[in-house]
C-alpha cells in the first residue's frame, strides 16, 4: 500500500463520524481562520487557480478558472451551490466523505463563499443520503455556534448563511442547471447555456455550482499551499489526491484516497486486492457509469484527466467498476443504458427516443433475437446521439456504448450469430 497523505479521509474511522471537537483536534477550521484573518477574497481565488484543482463532479473543469468567471465583486445576492446529488451508478465517494467528516465540506463552503463573496450557500443532497444530511445539519449548527456562519464572520464584515436542501431522487438533478431549477422548485429540465450560472444562475443571480469533493479540498489547499497540493499527484497533468470508489468484481470494494495519476493496475491489484474468485480482469469503467470501458491493455495507464482522454476514456468521478472475464459486456452495457434511458428527462429527441432505441437494440441482441442489421443500427444511434443532445446525460450514456463498440464488437456479433448470449450456460 502506498503512503498517500490523507487529506479528505484524514479523520475517517469505520462506523464513526467526526464532529467539531474531533475536527478541530486534527487542524479543522485553521484554514478558515487563516483565510478570514490573513487573505483577501482575490488572493484565495488566485491560490485555488494556482493549485490546478480540477472539479471532482465528473467534467474536471479547473475550479480556479471557473471561479474567475464569477463576478465576485458585483454587488447583490450571489450563490454558492454544492452538488451532492451523486446518483450515477458506481459513484459513492461524496456520501463516504460526508459519513466520515462533514465539517470539511462546511469549512470549504464558508471559505469558498468568502472567496466568491456569495451571501448564501446551498448543499443539494441526494434524497437517499439521510444520514449524511443529518451529519451536515449538525456540523452547520456547530459551525454557527463557533461564529463561522451568520453575520460578520470573525469580524470580517462578511455574512454567510448555509442550507441543506434534499434532492427529489432523479439523476438529472445532478446536472448543474437542472439542479438550479430543482432548487427553485421548478421542473428539473436543464437550462440553455449561455447564459452560464456564473452570470444568471439561482433566482437569476450569479451562481457557482461545485462538487462536494471539490469544495472539501479548498481548506487543505489553504493549509498546504498550491505547490504542495499540485505535487501530491503522480503525473504532471494532475493535482491533489482523489477519492476512488471501487466496485464490481473485486475482492475488496471500498473507497480509497489515492494520488491522482496512480496506475489502474495498482488500484485493481493492491487496493481492490485483485479480481474476485481468481478470475481475470476483462474491463472497467474508470470514472463512473458514463465513462468508456478500459481493457487489460490499459492496466498500466495513469488515472488522470488527460491520460485517460488520450486512451479514449475519461477520469470522471474516479468510480472504478471492474468486470471479470465471465461478464457479458452486452448485458453490462444494457444495464447501464437502462439506467440512462429511465433517467432521461425527455426534453430532447436524441436522448428521449435515441436511448430507448439503444435499449431496445441491446435487449433484442442480448435476448437472442438480434439480426446482423442491428449492429449497424446501434452504430447509427451512437452517431445520432453523440454531440446532439441538450445536456450531457445522453452524451454520458454514450460512454459505455462507445466502449462496447470499440472493444467488444465481436461479442455483439457472437450474440447475433449464436442467437443468444454466449455467456449464459
Ligand atoms: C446527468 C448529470 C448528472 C450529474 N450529476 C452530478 C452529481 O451528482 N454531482 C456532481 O458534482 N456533478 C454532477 N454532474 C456534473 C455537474 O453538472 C457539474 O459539472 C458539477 O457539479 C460541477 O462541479 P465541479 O466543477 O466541482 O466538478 C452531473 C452532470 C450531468 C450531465
Ligand atoms: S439529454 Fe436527456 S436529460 Fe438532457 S435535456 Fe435531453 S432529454 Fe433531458
Amino acid at each position: 500500500m502506498r503512503d498517500t497523505p490523507q487529506l479528505l479521509f484524514k479523520n475517517r474511522r469505520p462506523g464513526e463520524t467526526v464532529f467539531m471537537a474531533g475536527y478541530r483536534a486534527s487542524g479543522g477550521y485553521e484554514a478558515l481562520e487563516k483565510a478570514f484573518r490573513q487573505m483577501s477574497p482575490a488572493e484565495l481565488r488566485e491560490l485555488v487557480k494556482a493549485s490546478a484543482l480540477r472539479g471532482r463532479g465528473g467534467a474536471g473543469f479547473p475550479t480556479g478558472v471557473k471561479w474567475t468567471f464569477f463576478p465576485a465583486d458585483k454587488p447583490g445576492p450571489k450563490y454558492l451551490v454544492c452538488n451532492c446529488d451523486e446518483m450515477e451508478p458506481g459513484t459513492y465517494k461524496d456520501g463516504e466523505l460526508l459519513m466520515a467528516d462533514p465539517h470539511q465540506l462546511v469549512e470549504g463552503m464558508i471559505v469558498s463563499a468568502y472567496a466568491l463573496q456569495t451571501d448564501v450557500g446551498y448543499i443539494f443532497i441526494r434524497y437517499a443520503y439521510e444520514k449524511q444530511a443529518e451529519n451536515l445539519r449538525r456540523a452547520i449548527a456547530e459551525a454557527r455556534d463557533a461564529g463561522y456562519i451568520g453575520k460578520d464572520i470573525l469580524g470580517s464584515g462578511f455574512d454567510f448563511e448555509l442550507h441543506v436542501h434534499g434532492s427529489a431522487g432523479r439523476y438529472i438533478l445532478g446536472e448543474e442547471t437542472a439542479l438550479l431549477n430543482g432548487l427553485e422548485g421548478q421542473r428539473p429540465n436543464p437550462r440553455l447555456k449561455p447564459p452560464f450560472p456564473a452570470v444568471k444562475g439561482l433566482f437569476g443571480r450569479p451562481t457557482t455550482v461545485n462538487n462536494v469533493e471539490t469544495i472539501a479540498n479548498i481548506p487543505h489547499i489553504i493549509n498546504g499551499g498550491a505547490v504542495w497540493f499540485k505535487d501530491l499527484a503522480l503525473t504532471a497533468d494532475g493535482s491533489g489526491t482523489k477519492l476512488f470508489g471501487l466496485s464490481g468484481h473485486l475482492n475488496r470494494t471500498e473507497c480509497f484516497e489515492l494520488p491522482v495519476g496512480i496506475p489502474l493496475r495498482e488500484v485493481v491489484e493492491t487496493y481492490g486486492q485483485g479480481v474476485w474468485q481468481g478470475r481475470k480482469f476483462k474491463a472497467c469503467l474508470p470514472g463512473g457509469a458514463s465513462t468508456p470501458y478500459l481493457t487489460p491493455e490499459h492496466l498500466d495507464v495513469a488515472l488522470d484527466f488527460s491520460t485517460l482522454e488520450a486512451v479514449g476514456s475519461r477520469f470522471g468521478t474516479a468510480g472504478v467498476t471492474v468486470f471479470d472475464d465471465r461478464t457479458c459486456m452486452v448485458a453490462a452495457t444494457l444495464n447501464l443504458i437502462r439506467f440512462f434511458a429511465r433517467e432521461s428527462c425527455g426534453w430532447c429527441t436524441p436522448c428521449r427516443d435515441g436511448l430507448s432505441m439503444v435499449r431496445w437494440l441491446l435487449e433484442t441482441i442480448e435476448g437472442g433475437r438480434g439480426r446482423p442489421e442491428h449492429l449497424a443500427m446501434l452504430k447509427e444511434q451512437f452517431h445520432n446521439i453523440s454531440g446532439t443532445s441538450f445536456c450531457a446525460l445522453a452524451e454520458g450514456a454514450m460512454g459505455p456504448l462507445s466502449g462496447l463498440l470499440t472493444h467488444f464488437e465481436q461479442e455483439i456479433v457472437d450474440h447475433i450469430e449464436k442467437g443468444g448470449c454466449p455467456f449464459r450456460s
